[in-house]
């Protein structure tokens, strides 16, 4: 039995790639959990999409127990999120931790996650242990990169430690430290106070919650409580992680482990919520609670009508699982049947639409993304919109307010032009400028999210040739000049390609938006007017040329079977067409449409 005097529970904070996945794989090594070469690398990246990408999407704990001197410790390691999409995440998963190991990549320096993540930490109190990693790399700065980790939160050389993840240098001292260094929390509470700061469905068991117990202890087959939301839970089965899951009878103060809370509702095991006694009335909640709501969002339509229901289904099963993913029916004059979904950010969106398409065997139509902006109508009424289709229907709206986002951008100093230029072009406002070194700058903006959310990040790599990191977070509402653009396909809406931009913006939008669609429809038998409008005034306009070809006209004689058979092909491939004004549109423009947008 290992006391709650050694269980150590932490966190590895870096920016994207700079190695936690791979730390944590020697750490599970130096375990003895896993033996090297044994396993695929990266352990804790459990979908298979994570490992395609290389990125850490859902936080997955493990515990390590561990041998020293003399005495046995339990090491929980709580893998977080990486991507900006998933910050809040990040911060719950901090919560549960006393200590965390802030990972730089010892090639790139600090970057904008490293800086948000430690922050964040600091402010948490917890104990941070700092390290630079990828030392075998011929491209390894130390001496810069140790100013850096000193500017950020005052750690001196000797504190650092110098690692390899790759070829597990430095990291068996690393593990060391943890145990020598980080205090347990030892509260003498006994009234049950436990974070949940993960949570999934499982087709089998239901909703399983990964919890940090501070107080008290939680054990199968009795009742508790949520502290937020008020339900009563009845665990079915509680236990640690060590690679899988291991039940246990009891998990006790100082513990990380899951529970099998017997419900069915993710929802309610919401990250962030509190699991209390049955008697606590309202006391021992964690604060800083708060439900996830989506940052962006686009319209879904399955490119064969005949394939709604699935995409309802489909849908239906993804959120059991994705509780900060929303979805709600939608109908398009142009698009048919499908529905508006909400992501918490672009990487999600583009998650989720990959995993519907290569899980579920779907084939989609996915709208620009957008966000959602704040009507208020002259008698003071708030009216938050998802969608920018249904602007039209409030004739009294006095003002628009947009959400506003605190952007930090690190970059080499030679790129500060090119980055605050677009900055300013992306609507920004300066908060503030300073060096990290006499390479690199810090870059303070306050940027609409709408600017984000429309190519910023890919023209943020491009002129920086990639070197450029950023991070951001939503701090407020703001009144701004924005109007509606639409777009017309011979004369025909496509009503959920409509976007809101900037009055300033919106002309130019409207043209780079005509210009690119009338590359990308195919020629017809006749002229295709394209036009972007501003309610009933039209701001751009191109047309597609005829192409007079009829598939038909190459086959002279009388031969009904073969022109039959040929008609029949072309039927069967304009049912995976968009008929949008009379206008056969296949499905691929749509997906370039939003590839060249992004
Ligand atoms: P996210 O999950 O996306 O946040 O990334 P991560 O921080 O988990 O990074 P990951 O462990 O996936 O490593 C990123 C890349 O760096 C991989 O290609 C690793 O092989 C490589 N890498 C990690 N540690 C080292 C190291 O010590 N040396 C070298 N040369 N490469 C390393």
């Amino acid at each position: 039995m290992i006391t709650k005097e050694n269980i150590r529970n932490i966190s590895i904070i870096a920016h994207v790639d700079h190695g936690k996945s791979t730390l944590a794989d020697r750490f599970l090594e130096i375990a003895g959990l896993v033996k090297p070469g044994e396993h695929e690398s990266q352990i804790l990246d459990s979908m298979d999409l994570e490992r395609e990408r290389g990125i850490t999407i859902k936080s997955q704990p493990v515990s390590l127990e561990y041998q020293y001197e003399g005495s046995e410790y339990r090491l929980n390691i709580i893998d977080t999120p990486g991507h900006v999409d998933f910050s809040y995440e990040v911060s719950r998963a901090l919560m549960a931790c006393e200590g965390a190991i802030l990972l730089v990549d010892g090639t790139q320096g600090v970057q904008a996650q490293t800086l948000a993540h430690s922050y964040e930490a600091i402010d948490l109190g917890l104990y941070i242990i700092p390290v630079i990693n990828k030392i075998d790399s011929v491209n390894v700065d130390v001496d810069s990169v140790t100013e850096q980790i000193y500017d950020l939160i005052g750690s001196k050389k000797e504190e650092i430690s110098l690692i390899s993840a790759k070829t597990g240098n430095g990291v068996e001292e690393l593990f060391k430290r943890v145990i020598k260094e980080i205090s347990p929390n030892l509260s003498k509470n006994r009234a049950l106070k436990a974070l949940v700061f993960d949570s999934y469905f499982d087709s089998y068991k239901g909703v399983i919650a990964s919890v940090r117990v501070f107080d008290g202890s939680i054990e199968a087959n009795r009742e508790y409580m949520l502290g937020n939301n008020k339900n009563s839970i009845y665990p079915t089965e509680v236990g640690i992680f060590d690679l899988g899951m291991k039940p246990i009878s009891t998990l006790g103060p100082g513990e990380v482990g899951y529970i099998v809370t017997g419900s069915k509702d993710l929802t309610e095991f919401s990250v962030g919520e509190t699991i209390v006694d049955r008697s606590a009335n309202g006391g021992n909640i964690i604060e800083g609670f708060k439900s996830i709501n989506p940052n962006v969002y686009s319209s879904i339509f399955p490119s064969d009508a005949d394939e709604y229901v699935k995409l309802r289904d489909a849908l239906d099963k993804y959120s059991l699982n994705d509780s900060s993913f929303f979805f709600e029916p939608e109908s398009s004059s142009a698009f048919g049947f499908g529905f508006r979904c909400g992501f918490l950010g672009l990487l999600h969106m583009e998650i989720v639409v990959e995993r519907l398409e290569r899980e579920y065997d779907l084939s989609l139509i996915v709208t620009p993304p957008t966000v959602e902006v704040l009507l208020i109508r002259n008698n003071g009424q708030e009216i938050l919109i998802k969608n920018p289709s249904i602007m039209s229907e409030y004739t009294d709206i006095g003002e628009i307010k947009e959400r506003i986002a605190e952007v930090v951008v690190i970059s080499p100093k030679k790129y500060l032009g090119n980055i605050l230029k677009l900055l300013t072009e992306s609507r920004g406002e300066q908060k503030d400028l300073s060096f990290l070194s006499s390479e690199r700058v810090k870059i303070v903006y306050s940027v609409p999210l709408l600017e984000l959310v429309s190519g910023f990040y890919d023209t943020l790599k491009s002129i920086s040739q990639g070197f450029a990191t950023f991070d951001y977070k939503i701090v407020a509402f703001k009144k701004a000049d924005l109007v509606r653009v639409d777009l017309l396909v011979n004369g025909q809406e496509m009503d959920s390609f409509s976007s809101i931009v900037a009055k300033e913006n919106s002309e130019a939008f409207g043209r780079t938006r005509v210009e690119k669609l009338s590359k990308l429809i195919p020629r017809q038998q006749f002229d295709i007017p394209i036009q972007a409008a501003i309610g009933s005034r039209i701001i751009a306009r191109q047309t597609v040329k005829a192409l007079r070809k009829d598939v038909t006209a190459k086959l002279y004689g009388g031969d009904v079977t073969r022109k039959k058979k040929l008609l029949e092909s072309q039927k069967k491939g304009k049912k995976k067409m968009k008929k949008i004004g009379n206008v056969n549109i296949p499905k691929e423009v749509f997906q370039n449409f939003l590839k060249q947008d992004s």
